[in-house]
């Protein structure tokens, strides 16, 4: 049975993070040989061009595991109408130096939760220009913009009732996204 690893980029450093319980509690939707890793982004530099040629080892290790997955699951929070700079940051991490993009051809899916009604739309259009303009090809539907509210996930942290059949069919539209692509 071949085998799939997906890295998890979450969109949001803070401790209680929906993002964060959304990117752990999908994961219940997925075949078994789907497996999902989240990777750390919250301790890198700031990207700096001027250190391309000595890159620290928290940007070393972020584009090993980039390189390693057969597919990305982006889950981000939306600040001010677009995508958090930590997520932005990583993304421009792992896209240098210029001819060494981990993200390349990676297949992606977005999804967001935030306590907005138009749940991370914004935020997730932004990403979309980015990760197109890094090749990264990204699955277009269903489009996935949750708000945060009671119901998302049950008392145990998986997902609640109201979100489960809509990020069931989601997930059905994500890993033939990846087979097809990876
Ligand atoms: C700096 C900042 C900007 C924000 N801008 C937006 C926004 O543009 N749209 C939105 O729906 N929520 C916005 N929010 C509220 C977030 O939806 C909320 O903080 C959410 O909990 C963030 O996701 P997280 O729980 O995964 O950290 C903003 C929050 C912060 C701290």
């Amino acid at each position: 049975m071949t085998r799939f690893s997906i890295a998890v980029v979450v969109g949001s450093l803070r401790r209680d993070s929906w993002n964060r319980k959304l990117a752990s509690a999908i994961t219940e939707l997925a075949p078994p040989e789907f497996s999902f890793s989240q990777v750390e982004i919250g301790d890198l530099p700031l990207y700096n061009q001027d250190d391309d040629n000595h890159i620290s080892e928290p940007v070393a290790r972020l584009k090993r595991e980039i390189h390693a997955a057969q597919g990305l699951l982006f889950v981000t929070a939306e600040y001010n109408r677009s995508v958090p700079g930590v997520l932005k940051n990583a993304i421009d991490h792992a896209s240098r130096p210029y001819g060494a993009n981990a993200w390349a051809g990676k297949p992606a899916g977005i999804l967001g939760v935030s306590i907005g009604a138009i749940g991370t739309a914004v935020a997730q259009q932004h990403l979309r220009t980015v990760l197109a303009y890094l090749d990264v090809p990204t699955l277009g539907q269903p489009e996935a913009y949750l708000q945060a509210k009671d119901g998302l996930f049950d008392a145990g942290g998986g997902l609640g009732t109201s979100s489960k059949p809509f990020l069931q069919g989601w997930m059905d539209r994500f890993v033939p996204w990846v087979r097809m692509h990876a």
